[in-house]
């Protein structure tokens, strides 16, 4: 097996097929997207017998570390946007080196974390990402959606205006955890690739920019639809957009829709035990669904920690931490992981230095643990439970206490 860059005139034909194996696309036509999709991403594949059988896809942008709204830095983010393997090249390694490599030259490049979304828990622990937050997801019927705010009429946006999109998704509002993928292509592609979509927005920028939007598919005439984008800059603007989806509701019996950072989005739903039960079954059925599909690892630990600005008193001790990438990335790259020995400061000025002192408390944990912890997923006497973290109680409490940030909400899928 040879694992080097995706060359398009050798291996585009050979990822459509992937795509299309994986079930991603129906037909290889239909796959006509992936060669945008590609494009401003690094794409990495393993060949055998000389062509592509395994692709992984990394797009740079960033997340947004924030513990409250005026205390926000916004890290360097390799979002991991693809992982696939042919059917002919399973359980050959080929996914979990690449995905390695691509990290490695990720990190190189000067990535600081990494995200994806999984397709089940467990696969990519094994190259040291931690499991986030439990995000809702609301499948109800807009008539039942109890907004009163006015709203215009918008514009239709097609799939012509994905540059458009893109930029209104880049400034929106955005709080902790908040992703942004940068690529053009990587917009296009995802834009190209949905085969009923619906747009609708406003044009309230200054110079007449694209504000507020939804975008999404649109399966029957009487639903479900579902909002794959949604951008806003205001709160205003996020219930003008749901006072928009409501009016849908004379003839969409149901939309599917992440519940947005702000709101706890049950208080807007009209009955929704009633609803749910009713329609138990139905095509239209109305329920909530919640899952952590997204992971996260840090990529460089020091810089990381010394963006970490939190408003406590300092927090000092020996990180031993563990990181199994290390088993999947070749001798000649410089970055072979973060697994080491360092002493953490955390507090206003936060550092993380090389070294182990004999004074200070232990904590021991593996790079996703870590990672979880640092980034406000779950305290770490909760990760102490059932994830690699280990250390005295009184630095866990002391950690539970100090590490308190806003439910993180990415707001961009990939
Ligand atoms: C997921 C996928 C990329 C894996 O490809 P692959 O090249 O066969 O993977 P690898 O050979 O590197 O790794 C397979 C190993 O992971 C393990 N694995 C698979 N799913 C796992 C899980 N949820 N938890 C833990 N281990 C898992 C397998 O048991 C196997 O273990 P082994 O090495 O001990 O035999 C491939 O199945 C695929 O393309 N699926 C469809 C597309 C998709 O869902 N991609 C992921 C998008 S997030």
């Amino acid at each position: 097996m040879e694992l080097g860059a995706f060359d398009s005139s050798r291996d585009l034909d050979a990822a459509k097929r992937v795509w299309k194996e994986v079930g991603w696309v129906r037909s290889i036509g239909e796959a006509g997207w992936l060669a945008d999709f590609l494009d401003g991403s690094d794409c990495m594949v393993a060949r055998v017998d000389g062509e592509a059988e395994c692709v992984v896809v990394c797009a740079n942008g960033s997340i947004r570390y924030e513990e409250f709204p005026d205390n926000a830095t916004d890290l360097s983010m390799c979002a991991v946007t693809a992982v696939t393997t042919s059917h002919v090249a399973r359980r050959l390694g080929a996914a979990r080196r690449l995905t390695a490599l691509s990290l490695a030259e990720q990190a190189q490049s000067g990535a600081e974390v990494a995200r994806l979304g999984m397709f089940d828990q467990g696969f990519y622990d094994t190259v040291g990402f931690g499991t986030g937050n439990y995000v809702n997801r609301f499948m109800f019927d807009p008539s039942q959606l109890k907004v009163t705010h006015p709203f215009r009429a918008p514009k239709r946006l097609t799939k012509d205006d994905w540059s458009l999109m893109r930029g209104a998704m880049i400034a929106r509002k955005r709080g902790h955890g908040s992703c942004v993928v940068l690529p053009e292509g990587f917009s296009k592609g995802e834009i190209q690739h949905m085969e009923s979509p619906f747009g609708l927005g406003y044009f309230d920028g200054s110079g007449g920019e694209l504000t507020h939007f939804i975008w999404g598919e649109a399966e029957a005439e009487n639903g479900p639809y579902s909002v794959e984008w949604i951008a806003y800059q205001t709160t205003d603007q996020l219930f003008e957009l749901l006072g928009l989806i409501r009016s849908l509701g004379d003839q969409v019996y149901s939309v599917h829709m992440q519940e947005p950072a702000e709101l706890q989005f049950q208080d807007l739903i009209d009955k929704p035990f009633r609803n749910e039960r009713s329609r138990r079954g139905s095509k239209f059925e109305t329920y909530q669904s919640v899952f952590a599909t997204e992971q996260l690892r840090i990529l460089n630990l020091q810089s990381c920690i010394e963006k970490t600005r939190l408003q406590i008193e300092d927090i000092r001790f020996n990180l031993v931490l563990d990181d199994p990438v290390r088993d999947f990335v070749s001798d000649d790259h410089n970055w072979q992981g973060i697994s080491g020995d360092y002493i953490v400061t955390l507090g206003e000025s936060s550092l993380a230095e090389s070294g182990n002192s004999p004074n200070l408390p232990t904590l021991s944990a593996s790079v996703g643990a870590f990672s979880r912890m640092w980034f406000g997923i779950r305290d770490a006497s909760s990760l102490a439970l059932t994830d690699t973290l280990d250390a005295p109680i009184d630095l866990l409490e002391d950690l539970d206490r100090g590490i308190r940030l806003p439910t993180a909400n990415s707001g961009w899928e990939f």
